[in-house]
């Protein structure tokens, strides 16, 4: 089988959590690195945090690399309130085996990108945008030698979740998002336009616990965890058949199996001047579809989603 070379950038973070557990266990995959970024939780928690669960998956061999541990202008934010003061949950910290890879997370993703053929590797981006950026800048033609690049953040027809009209990941380092947006990269948005279709709801929590493996319990784990904070923050009801949405694993279902989505073409740029709408996608599908620049996810199988978890963690 010819794996897909695959880096992963995130900031675990519960839902980054269940992406990497789907990345670990997918032989379709060849995880070259995880780069950790502050977002969720600051960076040194992030970064603990991916060691942990490459730990807990028996993947001490895919290296974590630490890189930027703030935004490129703004003060660095956090998300406890939705992740937990540490990041994961419910999940005690301990100090991880394997220690941090040597060389920083913005290296690390130039140097395995120009490795490989141009074209070969993907990167999926499930926390602010600011290591790709940091390697836009100090390496421009990077842009045409990347693979996909699939970004979780942005949103449009859904409203924000973290202001009325923003995501978090791109809120939280609005310059970096328009930096890799303007570039000349090919992104693909998974916004929550798209990762509110796909509810953790009991059913399929229960499914991928029933797994009986530590990357199961982990996953399940962490969407309990996103259920009870829902409940309380969002107010959701406790209905059969609704959950919480499970944001990160998306780019990294579709990097495995493509037909679980659609794609609309599209050109997106991001605010960064006004405070009120700071962050905000502003996306334009009036666009010659061969030559947009971006594309935007509309609508996904989520039990084909859920299928893939549940695989991955057997
Ligand atoms: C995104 O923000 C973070 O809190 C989650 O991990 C996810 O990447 C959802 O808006
Ligand atoms: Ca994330």
């Amino acid at each position: 089988m010819n794996k897909q070379s695959l880096i992963i950038d995130c900031d675990p973070g519960v839902d980054d959590a269940v992406a990497l557990m789907l990345a670990f266990g997918s032989p379709a995959l060849d995880l070259l690195a995880i780069t950790t970024v502050g977002g969720n939780a600051p960076l040194a928690k992030t970064t603990r945090n991916a060691r942990m669960l490459r730990q807990i998956a028996g993947r001490q061999d895919v290296p974590v690399h630490a890189g930027a541990d703030r935004p490129l202008r703004r003060k660095p934010a956090g998300a406890g309130e939705f992740h937990g003061e540490e990041g994961l949950g419910f999940m005690t910290p301990f100090a991880p085996t394997r220690p941090v890879a040597d060389g920083h997370g913005v290296d690390a993703i130039i140097s395995a990108v120009n490795a490989r053929p141009p074209g070969t590797v993907a990167l999926a981006l499930l926390g602010p945008l600011t290591n790709l950026a940091l390697a836009l800048r100090r390496e421009p033609l990077l842009a045409r030698r990347l693979g996909a690049v699939a970004v979780m953040g942005g949103a449009r027809s859904e409203g924000g979740n973290i202001t009325p009209s923003a995501e978090f990941n791109i809120w939280a380092d609005p310059e970096a998002a328009d930096e890799v947006l303007r570039s000349e990269c090919r992104v693909t948005m998974f916004s929550l336009d798209v990762t509110h279709q796909v509810r953790a709801t009991e059913a399929r929590i229960a499914a991928i616990g029933a797994v009986g493996t530590p990357k199961g319990d982990v996953a399940a784990a962490m969407m309990t965890f996103s259920q009870t904070v829902e409940r309380e923050i969002v107010g959701w009801p406790s209905l059969s058949g609704w959950g919480p949405p499970v944001h990160d694993p998306c780019p990294v279902a579709w990097v495995l199996k493509p037909e679980l989505f659609t794609l609309k073409p599209c050109k997106i740029a991001v605010e960064t001047q006004s405070e009120l709408t700071r962050g905000h996608t502003s996306v334009e599908f009036r666009v010659d579809a061969a030559t947009a620049p971006h594309l935007w996810a509309a609508t996904v199988d989520a039990d084909g989603v859920f299928d893939l978890i549940v695989k991955a963690a057997g």
